[in-house]
């Protein structure tokens, strides 16, 4: 059946578990039918529809969203239900992953989701177990990480939230479908994409992203500000590597207003010494001001990052992405996910844009990061089926937000 409004008044608050879905109207408002343990189901009322209006929808994809009380899924929720991703003929069902300590918040988030009356947004699920929020999932979202604690070294925090991304990989593999796009979020998000596809051996590999669009976000903003132009005037750029200091916001294949980057802003020492450790370290300036990580940016980044999969890239231009260096025409090490240039015709696939100039500068700083993340990949290589592999981290490289 075609269904038309969001929110039904009879509807308003209903929790119902899964498999034993009510007729909302039949159900008290507020009245929950089970603890809240498991997935949750809020269900819109469809009798009253407005055929007119959903007759060119298309059917509903599910979207699975770990971390989902967190504050980055606190604006990125609103977004994808109002149909700013997927556009206004694309109804969406959420499915929200919490834990035992956020399920009550998580409640809250439905509550004001419902509120909300997207007329697009036509289910939401809630739950604290993998295996059934990422049921038919057609994307999922993994937001929720834990941050290195005090005394922690990168491989303790690569260890906590390894196993994490193991565990979700596992189930993405058992119940997701084979056609799921996952993007990676949760930090360090390049080696957690690396552990989740590993562990989802069902899923294509190269239907797996970590999140690199925050940087390159930030890198286009300050291009522009110091070019004095606009925003969208600033097109081409590459983050090479891994969402960590080391990676590489590439001004030299950038461009403004078609011209090349570093014709434009004539001062290669800016470039090289103020813009491009601006960008590998801005996260961690954001925290000392703000007091907590970036949400909002990030929550906008993993939306423009998942609109450049279902919109066809403008011609000659590209987005940045860490995916799966198998077969790269860098010569990167193979294994890896690592943020490339990336093309899309559209349809959630992408291709690796061949033929960008590496010069010496280039290089230099892309072999850096090339070998963080396999030493990243070593250390957790027993959380991806390989024993034996040594992890020796020798510089205790950071993640953007940390100092
Ligand atoms: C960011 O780049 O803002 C985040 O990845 C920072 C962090 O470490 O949470």
């Amino acid at each position: 059946m075609m269904m038309g409004k969001t929110c039904s008044k009879t509807t308003s608050n209903l929790l119902v578990k899964r498999g034993e879905r009510q007729k909302a109207r039949n159900t008290p408002a507020g009245k929950e039918t089970n603890a809240p343990l498991g997935v949750f189901v809020l269900e819109y009322d469809a009798s009253n529809e407005d055929i007119e209006k959903t007759r060119n929808w298309k059917p509903i994809i599910k979207i699975a969203v770990s971390g989902a009380a967190g504050m980055i899924s606190n604006h990125l929720l609103f977004k994808i239900a109002s149909g700013e991703v997927f556009g206004p003929d694309q109804p969406v069902a959420l499915r929200l992953l919490g834990s035992e300590r956020s399920q009550v918040a998580l409640e809250g988030v439905a509550m004001e989701l419902e509120d909300c009356l997207f007329p697009l947004l036509r289910e939401v699920d809630l739950g604290i177990d993998a295996k059934k929020v990422f049921e038919d999932a057609d994307w999922a979202l993994l937001i929720g990480a834990k941050p290195r604690g005090p005394g922690m070294e990168r491989g303790d925090l690569l260890e906590m939230n390894g196993g994490l991304f193991a565990e979700q990989g596992k189930a993405l593999n058992e119940v997701a479908k084979k056609t799921c796009k996952v993007m990676v979020v949760g930090n360090p998000c390049n080696t957690n994409a690396l552990i989740c596809m590993a562990n989802a051996p069902n899923l294509d590999r190269r239907n797996f992203h970590a999140l690199t669009r925050l940087d390159e976000n930030r890198a286009k903003c300050q291009l522009a500000l110091k070019a004095g132009v606009f925003y969208e005037s600033v097109s081409n750029v590459t983050i090479w590597g891994n969402h960590s200091t080391t990676q590489v916001p590439d001004f030299v294949n950038a461009k403004i207003g078609g011209e090349r980057c570093t014709d434009v802003i004539d001062d290669q020492t800016w470039l090289e010494n103020d813009f491009t450790p601006a960008i590998q370290t801005r996260g961690g300036l954001l925290i000392k001001k703000w007091g907590r990580s970036s949400a909002a940016s990030t929550a906008v980044s993993i939306a423009d990052a998942m609109k450049a999969l279902v919109t066809p890239t403008k011609e000659g231009d590209w987005f940045s992405s860490a995916v799966i260096t198998d077969g790269n025409p860098y010569g990167i090490e193979e294994g890896l996910v690592f943020s490339m240039p990336c093309r899309s015709k559209g349809d959630g696939s992408y291709e690796i844009v061949e033929g960008l100039k590496i010069n010496d500068w280039l290089r230099e700083r892309i072999k850096k990061s090339e070998e963080e993340l396999s030493n990243e990949r070593s250390c957790v290589s027993h959380l991806m089926g390989v024993e034996g592999a040594s992890c020796v981290i020798l510089e205790d490289t950071l993640l953007p937000g940390e100092m």
